[in-house]
């Protein structure tokens, strides 16, 4: 076989065959192909598309490039979840103990801040002690004992899409319905879980930046996980605006904990609970509206508070922090963004938002860099929202950049005296 010829037969937009996508992976990950033919073949891909056969296929040889978990010990209840990646969404950190309550299996791998972005990972290390590197051993004797672990990626998963995503990145093929859908099933199909429930992001602050785009992504999710004898359902949501009031990393935990409290964003608290209840649905096989009022009861009567704090003490995680959020270092430097007139926040640039965060030391500027785990914004106002001139839109914690962040924020935020036309709305699919 060679790739000259599959290069060729995509090119011109036929169907690609196992063997030729095995060949393709095979050669991809471990060299034997050079990156040129591997490049121009995910070109081929971003422009003649691939049949959901063909992307079934890809995915199922990416997970099997790498190392595989088998939680089929712990029963049919196991259920993980994963965002396309938003901004101010620390959702994970609420629904993932609310849906162990409830009885899930919940066995979450989680990723690191990628650009714009925010990551559970970082999050959770905001916690002094909390232990985010389990061995796959740990992980899955912690699910069976208490039900719940988070935990980031360790070992060797699905390299084949390491290499791709790489040259992905510098080759303008990230957004590519099948090549996206296929990098993140082949990670979800390796961790294991029965149970999959994918919140899938579109908007200012999403790779996706259409409601169709993201829909029809879910859609070949939802087909691979199927195809592959999982339970999978989808979340479509709009990221215009971040979900929660904070961005950054130790500041959208206490946001959490002011959701388990009772306070907090009531759209973060939305998300977090819907998507509780879908986790919840698929692994016990009943009606998603019959779980969602048990999802709230979980959240509102402090089960699910009691789950991520046994949780953190599990993972070494020094839980006072959690009782006492005030422990958490405060940044350096506050500065208030305040309203240059009066009027409504008219539109919010969410990606800039996001970047403004990265700015201030939530996020990296370059692979390998630290975050500052008290750095960030928290919003006082929101989009859709009246300001009176003078008003606090949004508070900035740091220690560095803070000129930068404010314009940042400031191009990203407008007022208007014409009040938007914005509701936050999610499609279960
Ligand atoms: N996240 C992934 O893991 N892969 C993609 O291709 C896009 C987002
Ligand atoms: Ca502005």
């Amino acid at each position: 076989m060679r790739m000259y010829d599959i290069i060729e037969k995509k090119k011109r937009g036929a169907e690609l065959s196992e063997a030729e996508i095995r060949f393709f992976v095979r050669g991809a990950a471990d060299g034997t192909i050079p990156e040129y033919q591997t490049t121009a073949l995910l070109m081929a891909i971003y422009f003649k598309d691939m049949t959901d056969a063909e992307t079934y296929i890809l995915t199922r040889e990416m997970t099997a490039s790498g190392d595989t978990a088998d939680l089929s010990a712990l029963g049919d209840m196991t259920a993980d979840k994963h965002s396309t990646g938003g901004v101010g969404d620390t959702a994970t950190l609420i629904a993932v103990p609310i849906a162990a309550a409830l009885g899930v299996k919940a066995a979450k791998l989680s990723g690191r801040g990628l650009g714009f972005t925010g990551g559970t990972i970082d999050k959770l290390e905001s916690i002094p002690g909390f232990n985010t590197a389990l061995t796959a051993a740990e992980f899955t004797a912690q699910v069976r004992r208490i039900g719940i672990a988070v935990s980031g990626q360790t070992g060797n998963i699905a390299p084949a899409d390491k290499k791709l995503y790489a040259l992905r990145d510098v080759t303008a093929t990230v957004d590519s319905v099948p090549l996206i859908a296929s990098s993140i099933m082949s990670k979800k199909l390796a961790s294991g879980c029965k149970n999959i429930v994918l919140d899938v992001k579109y908007g200012s602050g999403a790779f996706m930046k259409t409601f169709d785009a993201a829909k029809a992504l879910a859609e070949k999710m939802i087909a691979i996980g199927k195809s592959a004898g999982r339970n999978t359902a989808a979340v479509v949501s709009e990221m215009d605006t971040p979900l929660g009031d904070a961005v950054g990393n130790s500041l959208e935990v206490r946001e959490a904990i002011r959701v388990f409290n009772g306070g907090g964003s009531r759209t973060l608290r939305e998300m977090s609970v819907v998507t509780a209840a879908l986790m919840y649905a698929l692994a016990a096989g009943k009606d998603f509206e019959e779980c969602r009022p048990l999802a709230e009861a979980a959240l509102n009567d402090g089960r699910a508070f009691e789950k991520l704090r046994e949780m953190i003490a599990a993972q070494s995680g020094d839980v006072s922090y959690i009782d006492r959020p005030e422990k958490f270092p405060t940044a350096k430097t506050v500065i208030e963004y305040k309203a240059e007139k009066s009027g409504y926040i008219f539109s919010t640039d969410c990606e800039k938002i996001g970047t403004a965060a990265m700015l201030l030391g939530a996020g990296r500027a370059a692979a390998g860099d630290k975050p500052d785990m008290s750095a960030g914004i928290v919003f006082n106002k929101k989009l859709g929202d009246t300001v009176e001139k003078g008003d606090v839109i949004a508070r900035l914690y740091t220690g560095r950049n803070y000129d930068e962040a404010l314009s940042m924020l400031d191009s990203a935020v407008k007022i208007s005296g014409e009040k938007p036309n914005y509701k936050f709305s999610y499609v279960i699919i």
